[in-house]
């Protein structure tokens, strides 16, 4: 080597110029995104991991992906149009601050336990409904039904689009508690034939979603186009019909579940013996009326920005709705929850429990009935975790003085 290189190794001007680069390197797109992604995320890795192994809600995601086809993938996680509100669902979560506890409480020491229109619960979470559920894994909805009853006697929704029979379903799990979401059909004598068979089966409480179930998936068109499946615009997606579309339908627009009025509320409510549920409010002048139609609760949901692109995040209007309904009935919450500590901003903005759509079923996706109550049971102890953080031991005790929102 020569001497000049020798004594540049050494030279304090060296340092100077690598502590430079190092400034530079640091202040660059490229170090912060490689930064960010540390850990990295389970996708970029070969090795899957095992069902021991899952750590988080999002572990199960790159799981589940690689355990379906991507129609599959496609159907459980995208949004309506530019999926801005499936964005913004998450985002939200984020301009919540959870204040340090004073003091923290042991982790032993959070019951968290509470009672949901005569349904207790040791935790106030609940699985939503949601479709197809035999796409993710033969265990379908029996195999969900039967995780949520594993994990502590959590409430699960069937949806009425279950690729699995109530009357199936509902005995699956003796000691379970299975209610049933349904979409409003105008026909009053088809709307009570329905009610006869979720009833009769046992589905006790029943959820009316209301909310605009119209969108459609671009990506299934790219799917169609590219030589996938043939679907209609409105089909529960993974399933996929036959029928090739014709008029309106091929420009996106259907007239299938988009429609509801107060009035069928109202004949629903006399054919429902149990709880009657609304899902879909996000406003809080619809919450009052669902009071005065005589719904036992409300779920503040945007259907997971499923429904209509550029509505709010349920969590920015989930206050004033609870503002409005003023104690009188449970408000439920969905759409955008992935952790412990998103069900605990939202009990403490007001709801009295909240549901999991997406990230129950990626845990039903990457390894079936284990998979689903593991996930079902991560949450559950995520929560437990943040409340004891934050010095929480009892439910009443998650409140607004808990958080700092800044968007209200
Ligand atoms: C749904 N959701 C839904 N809701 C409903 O009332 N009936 C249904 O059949 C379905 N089907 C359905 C399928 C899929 C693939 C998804 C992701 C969601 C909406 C569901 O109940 C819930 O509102 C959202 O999933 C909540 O948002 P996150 O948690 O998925 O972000």
């Amino acid at each position: 080597m020569a001497d000049t290189e020798q004594s540049w190794l050494t030279n304090p001007a060296r340092r100077k110029a690598l502590a430079r680069l190092a400034g530079l390197m640091a202040g660059t797109p490229i170090a912060a995104a490689m930064a960010q992604s540390d850990p990295r995320p389970l996708s970029r890795h070969h090795r899957a991991l095992s069902l021991a192994e899952m750590q988080t809600a999002f572990d199960f995601e790159p799981v589940f992906f690689g355990n379906v086809t991507l129609p599959v993938y496609d159907y459980t996680a995208h949004g309506d149009g530019s999926e801005f509100t499936l964005r913004r669902n998450r985002q939200a979560f984020d301009w919540v601050d959870i204040t340090p506890a004073r003091p923290a409480v042991p982790a032993s020491q959070v019951d968290l336990s509470s009672e949901l229109l005569g349904v207790k619960m040791k935790f106030p979470i609940i699985v939503a409904p949601s479709a197809s559920m035999r796409a993710l894994h033969p265990d379908g909805e029996i195999g969900m039904f039967k995780a949520a009853t594993a994990a502590s006697n959590t409430l699960m929704m069937l949806s009425i689009n279950s690729s699995m029979p109530v009357n199936q379903v509902a005995p699956a799990s003796p000691g379970g508690t299975l209610w049933a979401q349904f979409y409003p059909l105008e026909n009053r004598a088809a709307t009570q034939r329905s009610m006869d068979v979720l009833q009769t089966a046992g589905c006790n409480g029943i959820i009316v979603t209301i909310d605009q179930q119209a969108s459609y998936y671009e990506r299934s068109q790219q799917d169609r186009n590219l030589g996938g499946r043939v679907a209609r615009a409105s089909g529960p997606g993974a399933g996929g019909g036959t029928a090739a579309l014709t008029g309106s339908e091929r420009y996106r627009i259907t007239g299938e579940r988009l429609w509801y009025t107060w009035q069928y509320i109202d004949d629903v409510r006399k054919m429902v013996k149990g709880p009657l549920l609304l899902k879909g409010i996000l406003d809080p002048e619809d919450a009052k009326l669902a009071v005065e139609h005589g719904a036992d609760a409300i779920i503040v949901s945007n259907h997971g920005g499923r429904s209509m692109d550029y509505g709010p995040s349920t969590l920015e209007v989930l206050p004033e709705i609870v503002a409005a309904v003023n104690g009188r009935i449970p408000v439920l919450f969905d759409s955008g929850v992935r952790r412990g500590g998103d069900i605990f901003k939202a009990l403490a903005l007001g709801a009295n429990a909240v549901m999991l759509g997406r990230t129950a079923r990626w845990g039903l996706g990457a390894f079936g009935t284990a998979g689903a109550q593991r996930l079902i049971e991560i949450m559950q102890q995520e929560l437990v975790q943040t409340s004891a953080a934050a010095g929480c031991a009892k439910l009443p005790d998650i409140n607004r003085t808990t958080v700092k929102a800044h968007f209200v």
